[in-house]
């Protein structure tokens, strides 16, 4: 088994991923040793915190080793292909290999190349799937039940792996994904989006990071304006549920995407939640591909 975008998981899958997170957050398992002697590598071919440091803190908790590539020093630079990388790295037998690459699809080659388990730890504009599992837990420990629930996901929509896998999770349990953002910064094909109209009445509201990263053109907007325009102030807020909580995968552009205020939320902001979910979820992901595995 892999774990490559939320398709590739059964709704088996997902129920098992969704209860053993759940007792990894609430500690039930922790230090459980059930990947005790287990080896994870992990390849960070784009920069990370939150992901790259929760699947090393999932795999220590388990009692696995994670190893990292060093990709700045790694044989990319030399111009070893992609292809090349995942046969070497395979022959080498990991008991489960976590990819994080600029290109679309990476992770499913890799996974047809090496031999051992994937984890997708974000490809591209294509898929982030443990991220989306994180925030279906998250969802699920504040509401009980997703079904009936809208979840609205705002901004930089075009460019989110987080929101395109969150779109395909979250209405598999039960709720409804509104996608809004600028103009320029929706899929091409999304019909018209107006953030206030998608926040209007919502249960939660993610916003997403303005990956300027990934922009061909400059967004050229004044300062202030996409706060002002699209961005999630105490206003904005306002207009959905009164007690809507607010979610952010994280790194947070302050002040641009969302506000201090928002950010900051006593109660009503999850963000940090989100994190400490992240290595629970982790922890069940590596448990599951590598338990999985002959
Ligand atoms: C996201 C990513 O890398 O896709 N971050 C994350 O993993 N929490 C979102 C982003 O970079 O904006």
């Amino acid at each position: 088994v892999h774990c490559l975008s939320i398709d590739s998981l059964s709704d088996g899958h997902l129920a098992e991923l969704l209860a053993n997170a759940q007792e990894y957050a609430l500690d039930r398992r922790a230090g459980s040793g059930h990947l005790a002697g287990r080896t994870v590598f992990n390849c960070f071919y784009e920069n990370s915190t939150r992901t790259a440091m929760s699947f090393a803190l999932a795999a220590a908790r388990l009692g696995a080793q994670a190893i990292t590539l060093s990709v700045e020093h790694s044989s990319v630079k030399k111009g070893e292909t992609l292809a090349d990388t995942a046969r070497t790295l395979g022959a080498m037998a990991p008991d489960a290999l976590v990819l994080r690459h600029r290109q679309n699809g990476a992770a499913e080659e890799v996974a047809a190349l090496a031999g051992c388990p994937v984890v997708n730890a974000g490809d591209g504009t294509n898929e982030h799937p443990t991220q989306a599992l994180l925030d279906a837990l998250t969802l699920l420990q504040r509401f009980g039940s997703l079904q009936g629930r809208t979840v609205a996901i705002l901004g930089d929509v075009r460019h989110s792996r987080v929101a395109r896998s969150n779109a395909k999770l979250l209405p598999r349990l039960g709720a409804e994904v509104r996608l809004a953002g600028p103009p320029a910064l929706m899929p091409d094909g999304a019909g018209p989006s107006d953030v206030d109209s998608a926040i209007a009445g919502a249960d939660a509201v993610m916003m997403l990071r303005v990956q300027r990263e990934r922009l061909d053109q400059e967004l050229d907007d004044a300062p202030g304006e996409y706060l002002r325009r699209y961005g999630l102030t105490r206003e904005r807020l306002a207009l959905a549920k009164e007690d809507a909580v607010v979610l952010h995968p994280g790194p947070m552009n302050r002040g641009v995407e969302i506000a201090d205020e928002v950010a900051d939320l006593p109660g009503r902001s999850l963000i940090l939640r989100q994190v400490a979910n992240g290595v629970a979820m982790r922890m069940a992901v590596l448990e599951m591909v590598v338990s999985h595995h002959p």
